[in-house]
């Protein structure tokens, strides 16, 4: 009556190789058909039947990072595209022109969620906020969040940068007297960390000094490294991988640390928001009290879910990339003193008189040269390196027509470094490319260190002021040179990181 074992194995084994068998069978018509219609499209031949043009990559960040930009330039020149391949033969298409970058970031097209997908990775975190969202719900929370960085609440926050920075300018006054060289990267972080959660909820610690020894502070850190470490790992895309390696279990529990953190600091802001009936007391308004006052065309408001989402993704977008921004800029102003003593002339002229050096919101547009830096400093490095959308509908390249399926990669760091749009001196540190006389020759897609069209960054000024406020404040108290016994090497993640950190020597100034 009943089956034996050795029917029902045999029946499973027949289920699990019919299975294989589609699949392979359909990773190889589709791979046939991408072929064909790639043919003759250019990008660096040698691929690996499984692993792609990925087997071919070098496997050290700094070097990889510069062979991308030579095959770009080597082909993407005049095809303003270049294609590599990825796992089981799917096609990855980088854009190496202002036309194709436009087509791409004007679309709607989704975030990649796919195996391979960045955006996969931060969901367990982010959840469903505004970097990871999709379609409708996205739309919905962007108009939410817009008001948010509006001027008005932005304006205030010149108070929450000016004194973050002081802390800083304090550290490293203690850091000149010693005569020895600091890593960057490590102070500017907490200098960002510090600044978006006051932000983002009036955190009122200060994270700066505490340093190693704030709890949520360490949390929030070992899950950006964790999220880094993923990105660079392909064998941790697979989840169950990924579960089991100890980095993973460790990011579960800081998942769910930081998450009762918020949901805590949300719930205290709602009982005090109903008790007083007002947004306002003696402090200013910050996300927090937006997020929980937005209301929908239905006066539907957010959910503690989608606010905690929010809040934990400003966190994010909010630190890590202002930090890689502000490094870099600093990097090159160290390695260029003849443009950190410009960027001080003008900063001294703008505070001559002053009782403080806090910079004031008017002040802001009168940085001409300093913006000059940072927008060169942002394109020579480019904090955040690439954004990928997985298109769901055939795409138009000009020459041929990309099937849906296929991932494109807006490769920011790529495009800031073809010859054809910048010059053969594109890795050189040039302010004057956006000089008020260059500024207009330089297309509308051609540079996007924070992205465009409709999913661009949403703190782009906010971002910008912290950078004027904390270089200003840097560069009005110190000089800085980098530290010549040391190489500085790239390391390409979500940000655009270093591998082995970024040294430099700190002297103060006589002002
Ligand atoms: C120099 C600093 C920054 C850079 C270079 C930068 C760059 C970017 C880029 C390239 C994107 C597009 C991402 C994608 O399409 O996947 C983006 C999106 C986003 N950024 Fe920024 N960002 C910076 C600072 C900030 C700050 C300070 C905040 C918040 C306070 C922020 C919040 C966001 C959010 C929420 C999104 C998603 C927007 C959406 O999809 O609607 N960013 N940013």
């Amino acid at each position: 009556m009943f089956p034996t074992l050795n029917v029902i194995l045999q029946t499973v084994l027949l289920i699990i190789g019919t299975y294989i068998f589609y699949h392979a069978v359909s990773i190889f018509i589709n791979y046939r058909q991408n072929k064909k219609i790639f043919n003759g499209a250019k990008g660096p031949e040698k691929y690996h039947w499984l692993f792609g043009s990925f087997f071919y990559f070098p496997t050290d960040s700094h070097e990889l990072a510069m062979y991308l930009i030579e095959m770009c330039n080597k082909y993407g020149s005049d095809q303003g595209y270049v294609v590599f391949w990825g796992l089981l033969g799917k096609p990855i298409l980088a854009p190496s022109c202002p036309r194709i970058t436009a087509k791409l970031l004007k679309s709607n097209e989704p975030k990649s969620m796919g195996l391979d997908g960045a955006y996969r990775h931060l969901y367990p975190w982010l959840g469903d906020g505004l970097l990871v969202a999709n379609g409708e719900k996205w739309a919905r929370n962007r108009r939410l969040l817009t008001p948010a960085f509006h001027f008005e609440i932005l304006k205030p926050y010149m108070n929450v940068y000016n004194q973050s920075a002081d802390v800083f300018v304090k550290k490293l006054a203690a850091q000149a007297k010693t005569n020895e060289r600091f890593e960057v990267f490590q102070h500017v972080c907490m200098y960002t960390l510090e600044v978006i959660l006051k932000c983002a909820f009036s955190y009122s610690e200060d994270v700066q000094t505490a340093g190693d020894s704030n709890e949520y502070v360490n949390t929030v850190n070992r899950i950006t490294d964790a999220v880094t470490y993923r990105f660079l790992n392909p064998l941790m895309y697979f989840d169950t991988i990924w579960k089991f390696s100890s980095i993973g279990r460790q990011f579960k529990k800081d998942c769910e640390f930081v998450h009762t953190v918020a949901e805590e600091v949300i719930d205290n802001r709602r009982d005090a928001l109903n008790e007083q009936d007002s947004t306002k007391g003696s402090r200013y308004t910050d996300f927090l009290d937006i997020l929980l006052t937005a209301r929908d065309e239905d006066g539907q408001g957010l959910t503690k879910l989608e606010i905690r989402n929010e809040v934990d993704t400003f966190l994010f977008e909010g630190h890590d990339t202002t930090a890689s921004a502000i490094s870099w800029i600093l990097y090159s102003l160290a390695e260029h003193p003849e443009c950190q003593q410009k960027c001080q002339t003008e900063i001294d002229e703008i505070l001559a008189g002053r009782e403080t050096d806090d910079l004031d919101w008017s002040d802001l547009s009168h940085l001409e040269y300093l913006t000059m830096c940072i927008k060169e400093g942002m394109r020579l490095h480019a904090p955040v390196p690439a954004i990928t959308r997985d298109i769901t509908q055939d795409f138009d390249l000009g020459d041929r027509v990309a099937p849906k399926g296929t991932t494109v990669i807006a490769n920011i760091w790529v495009l800031n470094h073809m010859e054809t749009i910048w010059g053969s001196d594109h890795m050189e540190f040039k302010p004057d490319r956006f000089s008020k006389e260059n500024v207009d020759s330089i297309e509308h897609f051609q540079y996007v260190p924070f992205s465009a069209g409709p999913r661009n960054c949403i703190g782009q000024v906010f971002a910008m002021n912290e950078e004027k406020v904390i270089l200003t404040k840097l560069l009005r108290n110190f000089s800085f040179r980098l530290d010549p016994s040391h190489t500085v090497k790239r390391k390409m993640s979500s940000v655009m990181r270093t591998q082995n950190g970024m040294y430099m020597f700190v002297e103060k100034r006589k002002t």
